[in-house]
């Protein structure tokens, strides 16, 4: 599938100044409601410049500028893709992989501390916390915008659903899209937070398939149900896969899988290839364990490698949107 989208909607002509103030009104990177559609659309022009501005190298704009990452569980994509959006920008790192072993809340030092302390050097902080609710504590005491990089099972990863968005935008248009999350949705972060931004979106209809035990949580059935947004529970991938545009995958620990097919069932393999529509989108925020069958990757419909290089952009724009008013 080609990356440029000759059907990809222009970006309406939001008024800047309501534009300016959304922007200015954006202090840390929490939860994915903060985001408005018109807000989206500044994120996603600003990130097709970010294609061009990558694709000649990068640029120097943000070279007196820091980025500090905190990160109390591993991460692969997300600590370097922010690391490598603020080189690209031109500006600095300050970075620790495994937060509290490599500082001093090894010593009993909290949060809350090592957020004022860092405040004090970098422009910008992203947290990666082991709690939900782990960013709003530190952008509680953060002087620097915090961007939350997942915070706990069942909290959020709001960059990951803005980059999840931005993929899905650049090959069609948002409004009417039939989605299918599936996976251990109950604490699925990524999966949480790009049910909210679907939200945003005229006539999207969202299946949550999952195990019972692993369905998406109350409070998120609550606001879908609160802004009229269509949802369905299935616990048979068999049952939405051939009407849906998108499939989302997430992981599924098959240790989390009672019934008897465990976690398989879940999965996406050739044989469900077959059965999804002929341009279907099929994205899975990664790591994958046994729910993404390494055969889906030659398909011209798997998108998540492009996700995740998208997710470079989507990080750089956004830093842009943080860093242009301190
Ligand atoms: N998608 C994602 O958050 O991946 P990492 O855990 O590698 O950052």
């Amino acid at each position: 599938m080609a990356s440029s989208n000759p059907s990809l909607k222009p970006v309406p002509p939001y008024h800047r100044r309501e534009i300016r103030d959304e922007i200015l009104q954006l202090k840390h990177v929490i939860e994915s409601q903060q985001f408005t559609v018109p807000l989206l659309m500044e994120l996603f022009q600003r990130s097709r410049g970010m294609e061009r501005v990558v694709a000649r190298g990068g640029t120097l704009e943000y070279q007196n500028k820091i980025l500090a990452s905190l990160f109390y569980q591993a991460s692969t994509r997300t600590r370097f893709c922010f690391e490598a959006a603020m080189y690209r920008l031109g500006g600095k790192v300050l970075s620790t992989e495994q937060a509290s072993i490599f500082s001093s809340e090894i010593s009993g030092e909290h949060l809350e501390d090592s957020i004022r302390i860092l405040a004090n050097y970098a422009d910008v902080i992203v947290v990666r916390h082991l709690h939900a609710g782990g960013a709003e504590r530190a952008a509680d005491v953060s002087a620097v915008p915090i961007i939350n990089a997942g915070d706990g099972d069942g909290g959020q990863h709001p960059t990951q659903a803005l980059l999840d968005l931005y993929t899905i935008y650049r090959e069609r248009p948002l409004g009417g899209l039939s989605v299918a999350i599936i996976g251990e949705l109950d604490r699925g972060r990524t999966a949480r937070s790009l049910a909210y931004l679907l939200a945003k979106f005229e006539r999207v209809k969202i299946f949550f398939v999952a195990p019972p035990e692993l369905q998406m949580k109350p409070d998120i059935l609550a606001y879908l149900e609160e802004h009229g947004v269509r949802y369905e529970l299935e616990s048979e991938i068999d049952r939405v896969i051939r009407e849906v545009d998108v499939v989302y995958l997430t992981r599924i620990r098959p240790e989390r899988v009672t019934n008897e097919r465990g976690a398989k069932r879940y999965a996406v393999d050739s044989e469900l290839l077959r059965k999804m529509k002929s341009d279907a989108l099929i994205l899975h925020p990664l790591p994958r364990t046994v729910e993404l069958d390494r055969t889906v990757d030659d398909d011209p419909r798997a998108l998540y490698f492009r996700q995740a290089a998208n997710g470079l952009y989507v990080r750089m724009a956004l830093l842009t949107m943080l860093l242009d008013k301190n």
